[in-house]
């Protein structure tokens, strides 16, 4: 489903979908001078803004009569709408701002006006904070054991407060060293989950704010919360470690009440009480054991009883940052009902039809004491059972205890499995699909992309990819979602940005992210393998550390972001300089670390330092670009100087006078072509190489993570289309074919995950849900359909229109609701003839490369005069609409500009028989 965000068609210019920061009308943010944008909904041809003019102001009304009295930036000439800056005075915590743009059109009509947005402060100044963070005296007891926090039974902590007047606004600014679920007055205040996230706790904490006015009341009020473990001190990874950050969970609220003439604040404080209740251990790996007849009735209703209440432990709070949450919450974004449930001997097989992240809701009634248990697991074992042994440590086995009430509904809070089973035994009657629902559960982020062709399996494949996304965008990218894993390792986020920013809105997501990243960088300026960085794990491989500097690059080129650039440089220069001062022949030979190579390549292995070299110089070119573009053009003409000379060591060292790269293999190929190291005239015989090389295997790939996504854009951009076609629509082993065709609802981990000779792969390494391969998806978008961004003017401000087609396939289409609004591809091939339906948003421009089999002319004569007679020939011919600015021939296309609009083209593919 694409979101466009509007639902007006019209001619005029109105601005919709107003944002800031990324987000619709965000509560609670900390960015100090956040940025403001707007698309629009006319498909009209050319429309253009001319000038914007935003108006903000303190109140809805006075925004309403046209004032802007926080800040009015006047008319400013320009098409500028994306990322411009408040410039208003200094606002304060808990300040909202209504805004809204006025624009006008190419032809000065206006103004064109957005309906009014807002956005909201949160706190921040330290000195806004006056709670302390409060815990359960038990849950830090016995966590002075060796036993994980997260097999603790959860705290439930509250206080009581008395309101005197009635309540003109509320917000709730909450936060756990843990995770936390808040409450107010028998109500769970709003619906994020596993809040607030995962961050390198010692670094940075985030809260998140929220709307509570309608929780609350005049009179006596209870607010509540439960704790649990989550990434602070319950198991994260693979090194079996709990308490990787503190030793209990903890909560800091802050709950500001607006009355008529006045202010009260409600913050956690020794006044507050706690106990534990039915949640009697949750871990985000183990799952979540609940024993119903533990309940605590009420306990956040204001007129709760005391029994075994009792006083909580205070603590300080130290110097850590809080920050404001600027990315979309973990939610329920689906339900899934069951496919079937098969019963075997004393359980059932529930099969959810499709891999995901999340758990499932279970209705059950049956005497008090009736224990059932929950499995999750990812495949089935031959036999028909769960296989569990890829899951290493992580049991994700949730346990309910029924209370004997009747109908009774569980759900887990602080815990999350990957799976498409769930093994369930201990039911009490019969289980039928409508007792057992699938909880999808993912950071909510916009779903911006589609892809659809005429190959089924292609189309398999994209749905794959985007699970694989929503599985694994949980607070952090992490690897997979099931395993005792979980981690957000940067090359597995490196090679899938691209893909990702295509599928869903991820700035907001990865801008948070960056921080971790940041966060993670070692002293000697070393990014990591992994962000949140775990203590025991090294600093960055090659294209691990490298991450650092790719993903904000990418987010440059998708949402044209260039703060990002600006808040990370120093980090990447640093990363770069580390780099330089341990290889100071400019090959990466010292300080690769954990050196994983080309991870999970098949049947090809490239040598290290190659890959290492390779995006050293990669590294430096990125940075010489983005030095430029936040104008250092010193700094730039260094990089760019390192990068030759790193690209020239990388010829002299791995490269032949016949273009053959050291290894030969296709990800040594791929990284040399898409990396930009090799001279111009070394290009098409490394193509060959390469193209020959997957011919050799039948079609088939020997790429591993760092490999896999240049692979297809590298044959297909170097003249071997079709091979890069082979490839993907291959359903031979190594294959997503041969993934698919054996039932593959997500992306695995490894091609031979699953093989017919073999079957399961060392179930110490095997996960079926990572999303690493499924960086593919960016080819689907950006060659298939064609659909890309200049880098010269990013966020979409131009768009390329490169579609290539080839395969065989006889449709494809593509549609991106970017930052400056919907574009779309569709093209068909009929009777010979290559139809292209474009869709460029207004105030945006494009390129559009035609696919032709006419006859090129010498490029230096080519002008309309040419196009004019090809068409009148009849043969090889080009139809384009009126308004396409024909601009020059390239071998096989005819290139056009536009403005903005939906437009047709027809070319001959191929020449008809004589
Ligand atoms: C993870 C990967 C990661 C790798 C490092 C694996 O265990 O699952 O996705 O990039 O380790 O090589």
């Amino acid at each position: 489903m694409i979101s466009s965000g509007t639902n007006q068609a019209t001619s005029e210019l109105n601005p919709v979908d107003p944002r800031c920061e990324y987000l619709v009308n965000p509560l609670g943010i900390d960015v100090r001078r956040p940025r403001l944008s707007w698309v629009f909904a006319t498909e009209r041809h050319g429309a253009r803004q001319s000038a914007y003019q935003i108006l903000a102001a303190r109140t809805p009304d006075t925004l309403a009569a046209g004032r802007g009295d926080c800040w009015d930036s006047g008319r400013v000439d320009g098409a500028d709408s994306v990322h411009v800056v408040y410039d208003g005075p200094e606002l304060e915590s808990g300040e909202r701002v209504w805004w809204r743009v006025r624009v006008w059109d190419e032809q000065g009509r206006g103004p064109f006006e957005s309906v009014p947005a807002w956005w909201e402060m949160g706190l921040l100044k330290p000195g806004d904070w006056t709670g302390r963070w409060i815990s359960l005296p038990s849950a830090v007891d016995e966590a002075t054991s060796d036993r994980s926090p997260s097999q603790l039974p959860c705290p439930y902590l509250r206080a009581t407060f008395t309101l005197t007047q009635p309540v003109t606004r509320a917000r709730l600014y909450a936060t756990a060293r843990g995770l936390y679920d808040a409450h107010l007055n028998g109500q769970r205040v709003g619906d994020a989950l596993l809040a607030p996230g995962w961050t390198d706790y010692a670094s940075r904490i985030q809260y998140q704010t929220y709307d509570v006015t309608d929780l609350l009341h005049q009179g006596p009020n209870r607010i509540g919360a439960m704790l649990g473990a989550g990434w602070y001190c319950g198991r994260v990874g693979f090194l079996g470690a709990h308490s990787n950050y503190g030793r209990f969970p903890e909560l800091l609220v802050q709950l500001v009440v607006e009355h008529p003439d006045g202010v009260v604040t409600v913050v956690s404080d020794a006044s507050w009480e706690g106990m534990t209740g039915p949640i009697l251990a949750a871990d985000l790996l183990m799952g979540e054991t609940y024993d119903a007849r533990a309940e605590l009735p009420g306990w956040d209703h204001p007129a709760a009883g005391r029994d075994g209440w009792s006083a909580v432990r205070v603590s300080d709070r130290d110097q850590t940052p809080l920050v404001a949450d600027r990315a979309e919450p973990v939610r329920v974004v689906e339900e899934i009902a069951p496919r079937s449930l098969t019963v075997r001997d004393d359980h059932v097989i529930v099969d959810m039809g499709q891999l995901m992240t999340g758990w499932v809701r279970l209705r059950a009634a049956g005497p008090a004491g009736t224990r059932i248990q929950l499995r999750f697991a990812e495949v089935l074992n031959p036999d028909g059972s769960i296989y569990t042994e890829n899951l290493r440590g992580a049991a994700q086995t949730d346990v309910v205890i029924l209370r004997g009430a009747g109908d009774e509904v569980f759900e887990p809070r602080f815990t999350f499995h990957g799976f498409r089973y769930v093994e369930v035994s201990g039911y009490p009657g019969d289980l039928t699909p409508e007792r057992i629902t699938g909880r999808v559960v993912e950071s909510a982020t916009e779903r911006t992309g589609s892809f659809s062709c005429s190959s089924d399996m292609l189309n398999q494949l994209q749905r794959n990819i985007v699970w694989g996304q929503r599985g694994n965008f949980l607070s952090i990218p992490t690897d997979c979602p099931q395993r005792d894993e979980r981690l957000g390792w940067l090359a597995d986020a490196q090679v899938f940005a691209r893909t990702a920013c295509f599928n869903a809105g991820v700035a907001a997501f990865f801008t948070k992210w960056l921080d971790d990243v940041a966060d993670a960088q070692s002293a000697e300026g070393a990014f990591s393998d992994v962000a949140p960085r775990l203590v025991d794990l090294a600093d960055g491989a090659p294209a691990w550390g490298d991450g650092g500097v790719i993903v904000p690059w990418i987010l440059y080129l998708c949402y044209g972001d260039r703060r990002l650039i600006e808040t990370h440089y120093d980090g990447m220069t640093r990363w770069l300089a580390y780099l330089e001062r341990h290889n100071p022949d400019l090959l990466w030979k010292n300080r690769r670390n954990n050196d994983f190579g080309d991870w999970l390549a098949i049947g090809a292995e490239t040598p290290k330092e190659l890959i290492g070299t390779a995006f050293f110089a990669a590294d430096a070119r990125l940075l010489a670009r983005m030095a430029r573009i936040i104008d250092r053009a010193g700094d730039a003409a260094r990089y760019d100087a390192l990068a030759d000379r790193i690209a020239a060591a990388f010829v002299d060292a791995y490269v032949t006078p016949d273009g053959r790269v050291q290894g030969e293999t296709q990800t040594g190929y791929a990284l040399s072509l898409q990396l930009d190291l090799l001279p111009v005239d070394l290009r098409p015989a490394a193509a060959r190489h390469l193209a020959e090389d997957v011919e050799r295997r039948g079609g088939q790939l020997s790429t591993g993570f760092v490999g896999v996504s240049h692979l297809c854009p590298a044959l297909t951009e170097n003249g071997h289309v079709e091979t890069a076609y082979r490839v993907a629509l291959s359903e031979t082993y190594p294959s997503w074919g041969y993934m698919i065709r054996h039932g593959a609802t997500t992306i695995w981990e490894r091609w031979d995950g699953w093989t017919d000779e073999r079957g399961f792969q060392d179930p110490g390494m095997n996960s079926f849900n990572h999303y690493a391969f499924g960086s593919i998806g960016d080819w689907l978008y950006r060659y298939v359909a064609g659909l890309d961004v200049d880098p010269a003017r990013p966020g979409y401000e131009h768009v390329v229109m490169r579609p290539y087609p080839g395969g065989g396939l006889t449709w494809a289409q593509a549609e991106y609701q970017s930052v400056r609004g919907r574009i779309a591809s569709a093209w068909q091939i009929e009777d010979g003839m290559f139809l292209l339906d474009v869709t460029i948003p207004a105030n945006t421009t494009a390129t559009i490369a035609v696919p032709t089999a006419a006859p090129t002319p010498d490029r230096s004569t080519a002008d309309d005069s040419t196009l004019e007679t090809l068409n009148a020939d009849g043969d090889g011919q080009v139809t384009a609409p009126e308004d396409a600015r024909f601009m020059r021939w390239e071998p096989g296309r005819a290139v056009y500009a536009v403005d903005s609009g939906r437009y047709t083209f027809r070319s001959r593919l191929s020449t008809p028989a004589p």
